[in-house]
Formats: structure tokens, C-alpha cells, sequence
């Protein structure tokens, strides 16, 4: 499975880079409004440059036509960048277009199967099962992870689409992101400096060292 950062914090796109385990990102109008009244196309073009590889940037138009003239504008802004689209009926037309274009789609904000399904075969390169909102209404999110994940194998020569767990809100999402076979999962960054966290790490560090150093002498290092 790869981790895909789920943010427009700079900071944090290069802290998840430099620690070599982050190779894409995704944003959203939500988050792209957290970083304060920014001019976006300079914002995205500047985390395609720090991230090696896709970046998915969301068209804000709710029409087909809308939505394919801003996906096409999205798609000079860098070689890495992906655009959302949304999974209404617009979003299945406008996802046909582009992929006849080769512009690259993330078929976004996906709660069902059907949606997955209809998103890969107009052409979607991603899709994106919001796994936190689906358990939020007391669904179980990761379900419909697997059921893609299940359907999409079973027809390996004619899907291609790579599905992307989102809306991903603690680690135990990630295991179990990757326990179900998703290709992708993107977390917030947040969630990513959890991953990395045991108490039981901690205190062994702390072992170690005050074992060495009562031997060794204080302060004394290899
Ligand atoms: O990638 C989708 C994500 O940004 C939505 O997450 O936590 O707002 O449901 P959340």
C-alpha cells in the first residue's frame, strides 16, 4: 500500500516527504481553505513540486461543462497533478471526458459501490471511498473499501482505476486500509505522526539508554 498526504500544509507535504514514506497528496476545497486566503493554482503547483508523485486538486463547478473546463485548466498547472471530481451523475460525464483527454481524475467523494464502479469504467484513474464519513452516519466505512477493492480484482483487463482509502481519521483506518488490499491510503498528517507512535518504543529507548549509561558512565556516547 502507498500513503498519500491528505493536506495542503506545506510544512507538513515536505516533513512527509523528507521522511521518504509519503508519495502523493490529495487536497480538497475543505483544506486548501484552511491554509488561509491563498492564490491556488501558486499552491498546488508548489506541492507538485515537492511531492514525486500525484496530487489530486479538486474542481469547485458542479456542471459537466463547468466541471471539464476547470479539470483542463488544473491540468497545465504541473505534469503530477490529478483532478477530483465529484461522484454526482455530472461528475461520471465530465470523468469520461477528461480520461478520453488523458487528464487524470480522482472520482471523489464515493459511498457506495455503485459510485466506485460507475467512476472506473468512465475512466477514473482513482477512486475515493470516504471511509471517517461513512462511520460518522453509523456506517462502516471499510467495508465498502473492501467491496471495491474484491470487485475492481475481479475484473483485472477492463479496471485499471487505483482506489484510494480517504477520509482516513486514526491509524487503526490505515491497518486496516491495508489488511483490505487498497492500493492507497491518505491520511492527514496528524494520523501519520500516530502511525509511528508506541509507548512501548518509547520506554525501551529509555531502558537502553539508562542501561548503557550507568555502565559506561553519564554522557558517555559510542
Ligand atoms: O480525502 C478526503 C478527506 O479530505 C475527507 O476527510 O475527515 O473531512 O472526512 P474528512
Amino acid at each position: 500500500m502507498r500513503l498519500f498526504l491528505d493536506t495542503a500544509n506545506i510544512d507538513h507535504i515536505r516533513h512527509g516527504v523528507k521522511l521518504g514514506v509519503i508519495t502523493g497528496v490529495t487536497t480538497n476545497p475543505s483544506l486548501v481553505s484552511k491554509e488561509g486566503k491563498v492564490d491556488y493554482k501558486h499552491l498546488v503547483q508548489e506541492i507538485c513540486s515537492i511531492v514525486p508523485g500525484p496530487v489530486s486538486t479538486e474542481v469547485l463547478s458542479q456542471d459537466v461543462s463547468g466541471m471539464v473546463a476547470e479539470a483542463r485548466q488544473i491540468a497545465t498547472w504541473a505534469e503530477n497533478v490529478v483532478v477530483k471530481i465529484p461522484a454526482s451523475l455530472e461528475g461520471v460525464e465530465a470523468t469520461h471526458q477528461l480520461a478520453k483527454e488523458n487528464i487524470k481524475v480522482n472520482f471523489t467523494l464515493c459511498f457506495s459501490l455503485n459510485q466506485a464502479l460507475l467512476g472506473a469504467l468512465a475512466g477514473a484513474a482513482f477512486v475515493s471511498p470516504f471511509v471517517g464519513r461513512l462511520d460518522d452516519i453509523g456506517e462502516h466505512g471499510m467495508r465498502l473499501v473492501k467491496e471495491i477493492v474484491e470487485v475492481f480484482k475481479k475484473y483485472p483487463d477492463s479496471i485499471k482505476t487505483q482506489l484510494i482509502a480517504a477520509s482516513i481519521r486514526h491509524p487503526q483506518h490505515c491497518i486496516e486500509a491495508a489488511e483490505a488490499g487498497a492500493q492507497i491510503a491518505t491520511v492527514p498528517y496528524q494520523v501519520l505522526m500516530q502511525m509511528i507512535r508506541h509507548p512501548l518504543t518509547d520506554i525501551g529507548i529509555s531502558r537502553f539508554l539508562e542501561d548503557w549509561h550507568k555502565v559506561m558512565g553519564e554522557g558517555k556516547s559510542i
